[in-house]
């Protein structure tokens, strides 16, 4: 279990007490994709796996992950989106806001695939910044640290929203979260006692997906600037209604069009989602997903191939009641709402894609669980 082995490592090279042991878990999103930044809604849940930190307070600094078997070196120049750019970032950052001098000695590992879209980066940064803050008894406020995570993570080049830090810090046990992007705020919804959702990987890791993604951030962000000079009241693309985006729908180019048509509707799916889901209803929420997966494939522009792929064998394969690309995009994982798993029918959509790609997908099922957990 990665607990133990965590703690066995912090004990072979540090042989000392640990100050602090804290979790932090990755996310899925069930729907609300790209409406984040924004500031919409989102459906988020905090996964059954992440991160496991070790920590006690030193005379100096050292840092080390056991998934990548190195220590952080402090002086060295980090790769754009490394866990050492990451960790760089946080140690800066808190730093910088806090007025002290981090002197740790910290063991990292985690069970999180990374590049899946799970948000093992948001888990390292939440992470990290728990562990300091109680060490150093800093007492940050929870929308603090979301924040604070939410700069580290914006410093490493991807102008990402808040989604994930905000999960990862408030999600409890067995439920999703209906996200406020604009107030942070959040109500918790059950899942229902027999639905379960399944994450299917692609694969897929896109190298350029950090500037597509800021790219359409942008143009969604255009198309606000351009449709406030006549919808003054607008503040986001959230106040924005399908009778204003068609009545100023010359003023857009196409893509800004198809953005904030996204946005638009992503929203209102997210609500749908939630009255379904309190209902038990478990088709017209598998429709919901494929409707957002639809939109993001050919408005928002965010999938790829093999995610395609992915989702409409999905669509084929009768215990799957619908299913979408999951996170940023340009690769990782689909989210697939099911009651259960049919092994028969998920090894044939395997092997189909297996046909088509020459390997086969990971799959994980996933539990809600809390995002963030400090143990005694
Ligand atoms: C990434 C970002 C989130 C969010 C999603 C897309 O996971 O970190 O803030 O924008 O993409 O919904």
């Amino acid at each position: 279990m990665m607990y133990q082995r965590v703690k066995d490592k912090f004990h072979n090279i540090h042989g000392k007490d640990i100050g602090c042991i804290v979790t932090a878990n990755g996310r899925a999103n069930i729907i609300g994709e790209h409406t984040d930044y924004h500031y919409g809604y989102v459906f988020p849940f905090a996964i059954d796996s992440g991160i496991v930190f070790c920590g006690s307070k030193s005379e100096s600094l050292s840092i080390y992950s056991l998934n990548f078997d190195a220590f952080f070196i402090k002086s060295q120049e980090h790769p754009k989106g490394s866990w050492q750019s990451y960790v760089s970032n946080a140690l800066t950052f808190i730093e910088r806001k806090y007025g002290i001098d981090i002197m740790v000695n910290l063991v990292f590992g985690g069970n999180l695939p990374i590049g899946a879209g799970v948000s093992s980066s948001s888990a390292l940064c939440c992470g990290l910044i728990e562990v300091i803050n109680n060490l150093y008894g800093l007492g940050i406020d929870q929308i603090d640290k979301v924040n604070l995570a939410s700069e580290i993570e914006h410093g490493t080049g991807v102008t990402g929203g808040k989604m994930d830090q905000y999960t990862i810090l408030f999600a409890k046990e067995n439920s999703a979260l209906i996200l406020d992007c604009r107030d942070l705020s959040h109500e918790n919804i059950a899942v229902p006692q027999e639905w379960s959702f399944v994450l299917i990987n692609s694969g897929v890791k896109h190298n350029l997906a950090h500037t597509a993604y800021n790219d359409r951030r942008k143009d969604g962000e255009r198309a606000l600037a351009l449709l406030k000079t006549e919808l003054p009241h607008l503040t986001s693309l959230r106040d924005l209604s399908m009778d204003e985006l068609e009545q100023f729908k010359g003023m857009l180019s196409i893509n800004e069009y198809n953005r904030a048509f996204h946005v638009l509707n992503e929203n209102k799916r997210v609500m749908a989602f939630k009255a379904a889901m309190m209902n038990e209803d478990f088709e017209t929420c598998g429709l919901l997903l494929n409707q957002s997966h639809e939109s993001l494939r050919d408005l928002y522009e965010v999938s790829c191939e093999e995610l395609d792929t992915l989702q409409s064998l999905a669509c084929q394969t009768s215990f799957i009641s619908g299913s979408r690309m999951m996170g940023g995009g340009f690769g990782g994982c689909t989210i697939n709402l099911v009651k259960g798993i049919d092994e028969s029918a998920l090894s044939d959509m395997l092997t189909k894609f297996n046909v088509k790609y020459g390997y086969t997908p990971e799959v994980y099922s996933i539990k809600p669980a809390a995002g963030l957990k400090v143990h005694e």
